[in-house]
């Protein structure tokens, strides 16, 4: 029998480990435990991707909730290690990455645990990303790591990591995007902003999400992709799907005022709870341009054929640039202006797909860690 434990723990984790876990329930000979760390706990950010991606109830949950990197790394490595003592697994599987990714794949290699990484290898070399700092870390201590796209292989070559670690598999991420799209289309969020109406085509609008902290922690950063987004807003209306983080920083600093009023408003940047995922999928799919500074918003864009604006200075995922619908545009808010009118001029895009973006990377891991057990 084989003993696989993962570990998620926050939102853009539960869609990656979501197909794994539903090809590993077609194994009777695998064993599999879900742990959650509880890093991320509201309904929102949590709960609701349980429901819509019809995974299991986590067998446990450390309950860390949130704090300084230091004390939410530390408290769910304190907490995962009796876990792993216990149910005592020969992998550990982690996606991403998020503090959860790190403080996971360190407890378990350090009880000598082989770690199985996910979404290894991206790069955005910039070290004041925490995201960045987490990736670097758990693919330094992993046995077997995954990869989405042709730069990470290269990434992880070029810091010395031996060739039969890496497995070049496709993105868990796109497997999650075309097993919900059907059900997607089904979703009445559309309906409920007034943007469709009696199931008929829909009226223009874009989407905007904002988490980075190099975002949303900066007045100056925040105030001018406010501004920008909000003289967009004058040519389109702008959903806006507000992450807790982000909420706290428009109040703290007082930037209310950008916001229309989403109760009545039918313009404007219109703010939105954080959706589902199945609700946030349609949003997407039918949005004249997305601009993000989310991670998987990048790739899901590319797959979706619509035109993406990154609202950052790089991205750890090139492959979205060159062959997706991706446009890295920085902060500066003129920019963000310019890069969204030429869209609105030639608003078109093709759905692209990198190598192995096709709904089969959770089974060609799910392959390969068979085969790696068998080998041992
Ligand atoms: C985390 C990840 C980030 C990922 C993002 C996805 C790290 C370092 N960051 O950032 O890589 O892109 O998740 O959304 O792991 N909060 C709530 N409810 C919750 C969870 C958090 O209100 O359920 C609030 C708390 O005020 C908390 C803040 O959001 O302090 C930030 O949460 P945290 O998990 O530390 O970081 P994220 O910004 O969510
Ligand atoms: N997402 C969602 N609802 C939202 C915003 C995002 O379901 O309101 C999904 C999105 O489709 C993608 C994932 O969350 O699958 C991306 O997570 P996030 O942007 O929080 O983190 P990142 O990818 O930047 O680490």
């Amino acid at each position: 029998m084989q003993r696989l434990l993962s570990v998620v723990g926050a939102r853009p984790n539960f869609m990656k480990i979501a197909p794994i876990v539903s090809e590993l329930q077609k194994l009777s000979e695998v064993q599999h435990f879900l742990v959650h760390s509880g890093q991320h706990y509201d309904e929102a950010l949590s709960g609701s991707f349980f429901s819509d991606l019809n995974l299991p109830k986590p067998d446990v949950n450390l309950g860390v909730g949130s704090g300084s990197h230091a004390v939410q790394t530390a408290e769910i490595m304190r907490r995962l290690e009796p876990v792993l003592l216990d149910w005592k697994p020969q992998m550990v599987l982690v996606v991403g990455d998020v503090n959860s990714t790190i403080a996971a794949a360190l407890t378990a290699v350090k009880l000598g645990i082989d770690v199985a990484h996910v979404e290894s290898g991206l790069r955005s070399f910039d070290m004041t990303m925490p995201e960045e700092i987490n990736r670097k870390l758990t693919d330094a201590v992993s046995t077997l790591l995954f990869v989405t796209e042709q730069s990470g292989v290269n990434n992880l070559k070029r810091e010395g990591v031996p060739e039969e670690k890496i497995f070049l598999v496709g993105n868990v991420m796109i497997d999650c995007l075309l097993r919900h799209r059907e059900a997607a289309s089904r979703s009445l969020i559309l309906d409920r902003l007034g943007v469709r109406r009696n199931g008929s085509a829909c009226l223009p609008y874009a989407a905007l999400t904002l988490h980075r902290p190099s975002n949303v922690e900066n007045a100056r950063t925040l105030q001018g992709i406010l501004t920008a987004v909000g003289n967009l807003a004058k040519d389109l209306p702008v959903f806006f799907p507000v992450h807790p983080r982000t909420r706290k920083q428009i109040d703290n600093f007082g930037f209310g005022s950008y916001l229309a009023d989403s109760r009545t408003a039918d313009r404007g940047v219109i703010p939105l709870d954080p959706l589902g995922y199945l609700d946030f999928l349609s949003l997407n799919a039918q949005a004249t341009m997305v601009l993000t500074d989310s991670g998987g918003v990048q790739e899901e864009t590319t797959v979706l054929g619509v035109p993406c604006l990154t609202l950052r200075e790089n991205t750890e995922r090139p492959a979205t640039v060159e062959l997706g619908t991706n446009e890295v545009v920085g902060v500066d808010p003129d920019r963000i202006l310019a890069a969204a009118r030429s869209v609105l001029n030639n608003p078109k895009r093709q759905p692209r797909r990198p190598p192995l973006w096709d709904g089969k990377a959770a089974q060609r891991i799910v392959q390969i860690l068979r085969e790696h057990r068998q080998s041992a």
